[in-house]
């Protein structure tokens, strides 16, 4: 199939890149590059020795969505365009707005005026709130407290409205648990612009001796060190999610929403720890208080990915922090 990558540039676009174009997809990226780089592109032709496709433009430019998918004869989209940082969308809720909800309903449109009608979108987990029960299954209430979240919940029911209203359109929405790691290449993985806000490329920087030391939000919670808990999930196996996901709409319709977690939460100590050990440096850190907004654990049920997708996880914490180790280390 032809897939149109919107965010392809992306922490999880490119991984995900890589893993159709093994599986003999055809990908194009389409990317602002606000949160990328194009040397993206140059990386990800070296690992799989192809020519990709790039478009460089903002997913709220439906012409330029809709050139892009009669150009390339797109069969699929997997849109992972989107701002990401919860804190910024408490400061900017417009920006995340108007980005994500916004450019979503310029991509329905774009997909809507060249008869696609396949999407996967990247959801997350914070989707549901605080959790009321764990594991967490797709059954739980959803809810958000911030703009972020609420974005990812709105597109979600948005899409929802879209397939009742067209029966003939099909979407998965990926409600994805703790992203972490990198390509085995050392050649892609996360780029945060400026201080990162998620834990592990904190410690990656701490690691690299580019920070002084890790500073752990709360020691207090009801987990087994007091730490919080986390479904960390290596970007590969999330990447080959995607694959599943997309197999599995070539013979389905109607609108799903699935977990790509591993059913296993980690404390923020383990993953210090793994990480030390990974890197074979010593992660210094301090605990202070917790961070308003966060919650004590958080992990996923991954059974209904098993039972629709047949996919699962199978990466572990060892794999995770020495990918992200070796990327750390090629930014030097
Ligand atoms: C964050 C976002 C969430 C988003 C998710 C995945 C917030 C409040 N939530 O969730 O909306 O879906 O990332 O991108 O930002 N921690 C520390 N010290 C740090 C950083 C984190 O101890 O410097 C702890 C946190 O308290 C938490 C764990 O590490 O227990 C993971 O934190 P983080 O990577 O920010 O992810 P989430 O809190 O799960």
């Amino acid at each position: 199939m032809n897939i149109l990558l919107t965010g392809g540039t992306g922490y999880i676009g490119s991984h995900t890149a890589v893993f159709l174009l093994e599986s003999g997809h055809t990908v194009v990226l389409f990317d602002n590059l606000s949160n990328s780089r194009c040397d993206v592109v140059d990386r990800l032709e070296s690992i799989t020795n192809e020519t990709i496709p790039f478009v460089k433009g903002d997913i709220r430019d439906t012409s330029l969505l809709s050139k892009t998918i009669q150009a390339h004869k797109i069969d699929a989209v997997i849109h992972f365009a989107g701002l990401k940082a919860v804190g910024e969308s408490v400061d900017n809720p417009l920006e995340y707005f108007d980005n994500n909800v916004g450019g979503t309903i310029s991509l329905v449109r774009a997909m809507q005026e060249n008869q696609v009608k396949t999407v996967v979108f990247s959801s997350s987990a914070t989707v549901y709130g605080e959790p009321k029960y764990l594991p967490i299954d797709e059954n739980h209430s959803t809810s958000a407290t911030n703009p972020y979240g609420k974005t990812k919940l709105f597109i979600e029911e948005m899409l929802q409205d879209v397939v009742a209203a067209d029966s003939t359109f099909s979407v998965v929405c990926l409600r994805y648990f703790n992203p972490v790691g990198a390509h085995d290449s050392g050649l892609i993985g996360e780029c945060a612009n400026g201080i990162p806000n998620n834990l592990i490329p904190l410690i990656s920087e701490v690691a690299a001796g580019k920070r002084p030391k890790v500073y752990v939000f709360g020691d207090d919670y009801p987990t087994p060190d007091g730490t919080g808990v986390r479904d960390y999930i290596h970007v590969l196996d999330l990447a080959a999610g995607h694959i599943a996901a997309i197999n599995f709409l070539a013979n389905e319709k109607g609108w799903h929403a699935i977990n790509l977690g591993t059913g296993r939460g980690s404390s923020v100590l383990e993953m210090i720890n793994q990480f030390a050990l990974s890197s074979c440096r010593s992660i210094p850190y301090e605990l202070v208080n917790r961070r308003s907004g966060d919650v004590a654990s958080c992990y996923a049920s991954a059974e209904k990915a098993e039972k629709l997708l047949k996919w699962k996880a199978t990466r572990d914490l060892k794999s995770m922090c020495a990918s992200a180790w070796k990327w750390q280390e090629s930014l030097k």
